[in-house]
């Protein structure tokens, strides 16, 4: 995979115009799926709106040691976006007077985990909440009638898809310098962590994931399917992931 970082700017920049939402579309919640997205989506939005400082950090320092020219700037814009997520969740939250969060431990434990190291460890991080997020999106996009939330939610799941492709290229970019075991190591580390945050993201949004029609062995084989069209296949998990998916029950 060649990571093309001028193209990665310009795709932010064209982005950054096509931002738009028609907030007079329909939009009714029924009771049944205000009671299951209230805590899920205000978690959501927490986690959409990091200000990204030791992202932009860590971009910084990997710029100046490797003379890159694109890197700050796409950051900026890629933080932006997020941050744009976040109002568009917010608007649609204080429309159906769902309080927002000020702060919850897994946004927590992400936060301090993506602080003061570099570029990888912040964007490995990251992409482990994005997938995440991609199959979440996904979910809440089935469970509501609402259609101002689903169009919400198609142009949450577009932008997101084109984070996690940004970032799987930045990824295997940067690993693919690194001795054959070294990056073994880093792919089981990183499996490994995807893996419980996968089981706490089940857990805490379960109601939505159900109602969006992710069962659990669904959600374990989506997951699984999209962590390997990020970093290749050929693993236990992965084959496990597969045996599941025969069962699964995606909506
Ligand atoms: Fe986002
Ligand atoms: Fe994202």
């Amino acid at each position: 995979m060649l990571l093309s970082l001028a193209n990665w700017q310009k795709h932010f920049e064209n982005n950054e115009l096509n931002n738009s939402i028609n907030w007079l579309l329909e939009d009714v919640l029924t009771k049944e799926e205000y009671k299951n997205i209230k805590k899920s989506i205000a978690a959501f939005q927490l986690g959409e709106s990091s200000e990204g400082r030791g992202l932009m950090q860590a971009a910084k320092n990997y710029a100046q040691t490797h003379n890159d020219p694109y890197l700050v700037s796409i950051t900026k814009l890629f933080i932006k976006e997020e941050q744009g997520h976040a109002l568009l969740l917010r608007r649609f939250m204080d429309k159906h007077k769902i309080p927002i969060l000020k702060r919850n431990w897994t946004d927590d434990i992400f936060r301090k985990l993506r602080k003061n190291v570099g570029i990888e460890l912040s964007v490995t991080v990251l992409i482990t909440a994005e997938i995440l997020s991609l199959i979440y999106y996904s979910a809440l996009l089935n469970a509501t009638n609402s259609k101002l939330l689903r169009s919400i939610c198609e142009k949450l799941l577009r932008d997101e898809v084109e984070h996690i492709k940004y970032e799987s290229e930045l990824l295997n970019h940067i690993r693919k310098e690194k001795p054959f075991l070294t990056r073994q190591l880093i792919r089981f580390t990183h499996q490994f962590f995807y893996f419980g945050t996968m089981l706490v993201v089940y857990f805490s949004h379960n109601k939505v994931l159900n109602a969006g029609g992710y069962s659990f062995a669904g959600f374990w084989a989506a997951c699984w399917q999209e962590f390997s069209c990020c970093f290749g296949q050929g693993n236990l998990l992965k084959k496990l992931a597969k045996q599941t998916s025969n069962s699964a029950t995606v909506g």
